[in-house]
Order: C-alpha cells, then sequence, then structure tokens
C-alpha cells in the first residue's frame, strides 16, 4: 500500500512535511502539488508486483505530462507510453529512452510516424489496416521497418465509466480478435513492418481486475497462435487500467493480475509491457485552491473556489467524486456544493455529498488529482492554467509556473 502523502501535521495539511498554506503563500492558487515520494512508491509497488516476469512498465504520459514527474518516472528506470507527436517530444526531452517508448493512438498522422521512426521508438501499437498500411509506407520511404504491435480489441467489459472504456466491440480502439490473424499476415508481408508484439488496453480506472486476467487470456492465446504460425513476438502489452482509490473502495492491486497470467506469460517467453498512468501519480498529487465566497441561493448553498472545471475536469467530465480536505484541520463539515468560478452550472467539484466546513479566504485541497488533473485543464473563460509544484524529500520546487496574460495570447496573430 502507497502510503498517502497529504497529511496532517501541526494542525495544518501538508505533503512531504511541507505546508500546503506556505506553497499558496508562495506561488498562489490553484496550484497542483505533486509528492515525488508517493510516484516513487507506487512505481515501486508496480514495478514489484510484476518482478517475477521479463517486464517493463511504460508510464502513461498522458495522466500527467509534466516534464518534472516524467523524467522522475524515466529515473526510476520506466519506459514511456504517448498518444501524440507532443507526448513523445516531451518523453524524449525528459529522457525516457527511446527504445522504451510505445507509441499509441487510433489517430497518428504521417508526421507523428516520421518522428517517431526517426527517434527510434521501440514499439507502435498500431489499431487499423489503414494505419499499417501507411506505417509500412513511411517507414519504406525513411529505409526503415517500424516495430510493430497490433493493438486488439479484446470486446470484454472492464465495468469501468463509458467514457474511458476502451476494450468493447463497440467502441474506436484497437482491431477486433477475429482480424487479428489477417492482419498480421498482412504485416508479416509488408516491407517497412517488424513484427514485435501484440497489445490491448480495455480501459482506465478498473477496480475489478477479473475482466483485464480474461482480457489477457484471449491475447496470449492470439500471440500462442501467431508466434505458432512463425510470428516473431518479443512484447505482449497488456496496456494500463489500473484504479486508485477515491473514496473507500478498495481497487484489486495489479498484483492479482500479475499472480494470474504470470505462468501464462512465462510460457510465451515474451516481455510484458504495461502502461499504467494514474497508479503512478493519481494519488500523488492535490489541486489546491482557495475559497472566494459562500453564498446561498434558495435552499442550495455553494462554496465557490478559485479553480473549478478549469482546473479540474473530472467531476464535470465523469462525474467524478475527489475527496475534500480543507487546509486548517479540524474546520468541520458542511452541505453544499464546491464549485469554480467559471461560467457553466457544470462547473462543480463537489456536489450532494457533505464537505469541509470553509470559509472565505482558506483553502481546500482536492485529493487524488494527479493523474488526468493538469492534463486536462484549460484556460476555458480567460483563466490561466494552474501552476504545479513538485515536493521532493520535504523540498518544494515550482515545476511548472502559471501562465501570465501575455502568455495566454501570445500564439494569437492579426490585431
Ligand atoms: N494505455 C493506453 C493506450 C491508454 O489509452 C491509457 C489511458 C493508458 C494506457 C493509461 O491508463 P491508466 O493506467 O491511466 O488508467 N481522463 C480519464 C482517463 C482516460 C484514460 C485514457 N487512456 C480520467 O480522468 O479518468
Amino acid at each position: 500500500m502507497v502510503e498517502r502523502p497529504f497529511r496532517y501535521g501541526g494542525g495544518e495539511l501538508c505533503c512531504e512535511g511541507v505546508a500546503l498554506a506556505d506553497i499558496a503563500e508562495r506561488y498562489g492558487t490553484p496550484t497542483y502539488i505533486y509528492s515525488a515520494g508517493a510516484i516513487r512508491s507506487a512505481y515501486a509497488a508496480l514495478d514489484a508486483a510484476f518482478a517475477a516476469l521479463p517486464h517493463r512498465v511504460c508510464y502513461s504520459v498522458k495522466a500527467n505530462p509534466n516534464l518534472a514527474v516524467c523524467s522522475l518516472l524515466a529515473g526510476l528506470g520506466a519506459g514511456a507510453d504517448v498518444t501524440s507527436g507532443g507526448e513523445l517530444a516531451r518523453a524524449l526531452r525528459a529522457g525516457f529512452q527511446p527504445s522504451s517508448i510505445v507509441l499509441a493512438g487510433v489517430g497518428k498522422s504521417r508526421e507523428e510516424m516520421q518522428q517517431a521512426l526517426a527517434a527510434g521508438i521501440g514499439l507502435f501499437s498500431v489499431e487499423s489496416e489503414g494505419e499499417l498500411r501507411l506505417l509500412s509506407e513511411v517507414a519504406q520511404t525513411m529505409r526503415l521497418r517500424a516495430p510493430v504491435a497490433l493493438r486488439v480489441n479484446p470486446d470484454v467489459d472492464p465495468r469501468t465509466h463509458p467514457y474511458i472504456t476502451t476494450g468493447l466491440a463497440r467502441n474506436k480502439f484497437g482491431v477486433p480478435l477475429s482480424d487479428a490473424r489477417y492482419l498480421y499476415d498482412l504485416a508479416g508481408q509488408l516491407p517497412g513492418i517488424s513484427i514485435s508484439g501484440v497489445g490491448m488496453h480495455i480501459g482506465s480506472q478498473i477496480e475489478d481486475l477479473i475482466p483485464m486476467i480474461e482480457a489477457t487470456r484471449s491475447l496470449a492465446a492470439l500471440a500462442r497462435d501467431l508466434l505458432g504460425a512463425g510470428h516473431p513476438l518479443r512484447y505482449l502489452d497488456i496496456g494500463g487500467g489500473f484504479a486508485i482509490p477515491y473514496g473507500e473502495e478498495m481497487p484489486d492491486p495489479p498484483v492479482r493480475l500479475a499472480r494470474e497470467i504470470e505462468p501464462l506469460v512465462r510460457s510465451l517467453g515474451l516481455t510484458l509491457l504495461t502502461e499504467p498512468g494514474r497508479s503512478l501519480v493519481g494519488g500523488a498529487g492535490a489541486l489546491l485552491l482557495r475559497v472566494l465566497y459562500r453564498k446561498r441561493n434558495g435552499a442550495r448553498k455553494f462554496i465557490i473556489a478559485d479553480g473549478g472545471m478549469n482546473a479540474l475536469l473530472r467531476p464535470s467530465l465523469y462525474g467524478a467524486r475527489h475527496k475534500l480536505l480543507p487546509v486548517r484541520e479540524g474546520a468541520g463539515e458542511t452541505e453544499a456544493d464546491v464549485v469554480g468560478p467559471v461560467c457553466e452550472s457544470a462547473d462543480f467539484l463537489s456536489r450532494d455529498v457533505p464537505v469541509p466546513d470553509v470559509q472565505p479566504d482558506e483553502l481546500l485541497a482536492v485529493l487524488d488529482a494527479g493523474a488526468y488533473g493538469f492534463a486536462m485543464s484549460s484556460e476555458y473563460n480567460g483563466r490561466p492554467r494552474p501552476a504545479e509544484v513538485l515536493i521532493d524529500r520535504g523540498v518544494a520546487r515550482l515545476v511548472r509556473r502559471r501562465q501570465t496574460y501575455d502568455e495566454m495570447m501570445a500564439l494569437e496573430l492579426g490585431l
């Protein structure tokens, strides 16, 4: 179990011994705060879960693309899972070994393929016949061969939120299992392709790992069939999706999956790849906000904070529930909606549950916001994206400063 990084000390909420109130004082709000210690222990736990197998943990950069977070994970020996040219550029700058980078995504452009081939990445996760043919063509003109794993869609329900379910037949992701054999035979014929693995990613925040175990069994059966047909596989990529507890739930630990699939993967002689995002960084981060006002509209009470859906979109988009803590210990609880300053009724951080009874000017921390928090934030309503601070061994470092208004307008032309 990874220890909770945000705890009270001396009557106030701290991260690795640093008082969040001091961070707010120095860097303002809204600000994301990440604990390097928590990221290290999450990585160590996941790496240990799969230790019995040849494996690589490829951090899914989309969860938290901050360069300092990426380079921390690269330094621990993680590979990277990237989903665009922008994430690839970032992963390279952060110091991930090119050969440990997997490029995934249903919509890779020709330019992204060229960029990834030039960088010498380790694996392309290919999601359609059209993409396979284009990748071969692009690689051939560069006199290269692209190392490929087809992403198969095993049609398994990961029983998570519909927006983050990716392994059902109706989702846009992957190729049907029934087409896989034909596509591998085709890939074997294409001059710019070097077959290297099989892959999947069935969804995110998967609390019960049984669907993932089932899907891995289907993937392994396919791999066995392909090996039998003479296709030279090296990798079995089972994707990401390990869940973290946002409330009182107790998601299955990855070691449960590891134990179940170990004999299977070992008998195939393949290297296991995982692509975790949330489970490495989610619990390590919090969003620090300041309360601006309290108000009552009829029977409804509101606490208005200085960041909302612009800073953390998950409650609005998925109905996600993040725990809120007052920075001042012992603030008590009240019935109110915690909302942001954005001009939309979808702009809320918490609804219909008791929340900390914080007064204007007090600070509030939104927990478990290290994954898909800053990454999905926006400048909507003309608000700068939050600052980001990484705390390592009790020392706070600003790893992304708040944008200025000039910077927010700098790319616009024609005035
Ligand atoms: N690999 C692939 C191909 C993916 O598409 C994803 C996430 C991952 C790995 C990492 O999954 P994780 O270990 O983080 O569950 N914005 C949503 C989550 C979207 C996940 C998208 N794909 C949220 O805030 O819940």
